[in-house]
């Protein structure tokens, strides 16, 4: 989908993103030797690529619920979408029959490209829980998880809920920028992992975790 640039800012890592009329964002980077864009660094450079069309990978992504069906697309995936690490066991069908509501797929055409599977807490009635995200890594940093995320923030908003938990590893570096990107504060923890403060042992002995919340 072709889509004009109406204007450009600054991420929060000073990493320059066009603004595009469709009102998605997409990141224009100047990262020599991969990215050549010298042109994004000074005013004039920037304000010769206003109107100028490219292609918005965001505007082609739908996001519907998850079904039954999808269970066996996801877990003939998922392994490879987290570097060869064992995940199959931890996503069980049972997401996508009682957790329907609350579990999200991402497709453009007829491809799914990612997937979510939360829940909201039957404990804490203010609470909602992410459980899992996977993005195929030739789409990733195009905002598909950050949609996927928005979509559960709306349906947990919809129905009262004012807080979003997820839990995540710390050797699992990517889900721990993504979780601070999204604006998720880390909750401390009584161990520090890489710079990273979590909670020994939570999932078992030798097990740490991450715990991320967010309010929304
Ligand atoms: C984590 C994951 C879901 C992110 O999906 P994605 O579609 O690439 O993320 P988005 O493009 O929506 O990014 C949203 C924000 O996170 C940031 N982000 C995403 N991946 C990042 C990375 N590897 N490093 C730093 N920031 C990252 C983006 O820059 C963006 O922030 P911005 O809007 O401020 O620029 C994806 O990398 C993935 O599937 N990883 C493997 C599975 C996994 O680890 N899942 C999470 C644990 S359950
Ligand atoms: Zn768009």
């Amino acid at each position: 989908m072709q889509r004009k640039i109406v204007g450009f800012h600054q991420d929060q890592r000073r990493e320059w993103v066009a603004e595009l009329e469709c009102g998605h964002g997409m990141h224009v980077r100047h990262n020599p030797p991969y990215q050549e864009r010298a042109w994004v660094l000074s005013p004039e450079g920037r304000e010769a690529f206003l109107g100028v069309a490219v292609e918005c990978a965001a505007c082609e992504i739908t996001v519907r619920h998850a079904e039954p069906r999808d269970f066996y697309f996801v877990t003939s995936v998922i392994n490879d979408w987290w570097d060869g690490r064992q995940m199959r066991d931890m996503l069980p069908k049972l997401f996508f029959i009682h957790f329907r509501e609350t579990s999200f797929i991402a497709e453009q055409k007829d491809a799914r490209v990612g997937f979510l599977n939360g829940f909201f807490s039957q404990t804490f009635p203010a609470e909602a829980y992410i459980h899992f995200v996977g993005v195929h890594p030739e789409f990733r940093k195009h905002g598909v998880a950050r949609m996927l995320y928005e979509k559960f923030f709306a349906v947990a908003r919809a129905k009262g809920k004012t807080r979003v938990r997820c839990v995540t590893s710390p050797v699992n570096k990517t889900s721990i920028a993504f979780h601070q990107h999204m604006g998720f504060e880390m909750e401390p923890g009584d161990d520090m992992v890489d710079g990273i403060s979590a909670h020994s042992n939570y999932d078992g002995k030798g097990e740490s975790r991450v715990l991320f919340v967010k309010e929304i």
